[in-house]
């Protein structure tokens, strides 16, 4: 006699599992997914905060230091903001950003000699920035400086071309 084997149709306790394997793949699936749009979000508001992560850098505001550190007619290097600050005989703040106008090297400040130096091909120029030898065409640049809470703070994302050095340009606390 031959004995058919029925296939048994599964029973509801083996269909809740596969579905609820599935329910929990699909879950896993939606929770791979989330973790994702977390990352994404989180490397966005990473990039957007960026800008922030170049405080004290070349590139963002550079907190100088206090007003009073700073004595008149002097010349402080800020490598990694890549400026001087200079205070005038006067009292007055100029940020003078270090590259060269003629081809962009970097000058130097020579005490000494009161004055910066080019030593790719000997431009030089005065306290103030302003050119005193060729060939550089005119003043180097200078950053914005802002004075808050008796700080001196200079923003290192904004170069200010010029011609020439002038009065203006000096800002007092
Ligand atoms: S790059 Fe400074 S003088 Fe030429």
């Amino acid at each position: 006699m031959k004995h058919h084997q029925k296939k048994r149709p599964p029973t509801a306790k083996n269909d809740d599992r596969s579905q609820l394997s599935r329910r929990n793949f699909l879950r896993m699936g939606i929770g791979a997914l989330s973790a994702l749009a977390l990352l994404e979000v989180g490397g966005a508001s990473l990039l957007f905060m960026k800008p922030r992560s170049l405080e004290g850098e070349f590139g963002g505001l550079v907190k100088a230091g206090p007003v009073d550190s700073f004595p008149s007619g002097s010349v402080v290097e800020f490598p990694d903001g890549r400026f001087f600050l200079v205070r005038s005989l006067e009292g007055g703040f100029l940020a003078v950003y270090r590259r060269c106008t003629h081809l962009g090297c970097s000058v130097n400040w020579e005490p000494d000699q009161n004055r910066f130096f080019c030593p790719c091909h000997a431009s030089s120029f005065d306290l103030h920035g302003d050119v005193e030898n060729p060939p550089a065409p005119r003043a180097l640049d200078t950053f914005p400086v802002q004075i808050t809470d008796g700080q001196v703070i200079v923003d290192t994302g904004r170069a200010q071309s010029r011609d020439t050095f002038t009065q203006e340009q000096l800002v007092y606390a």
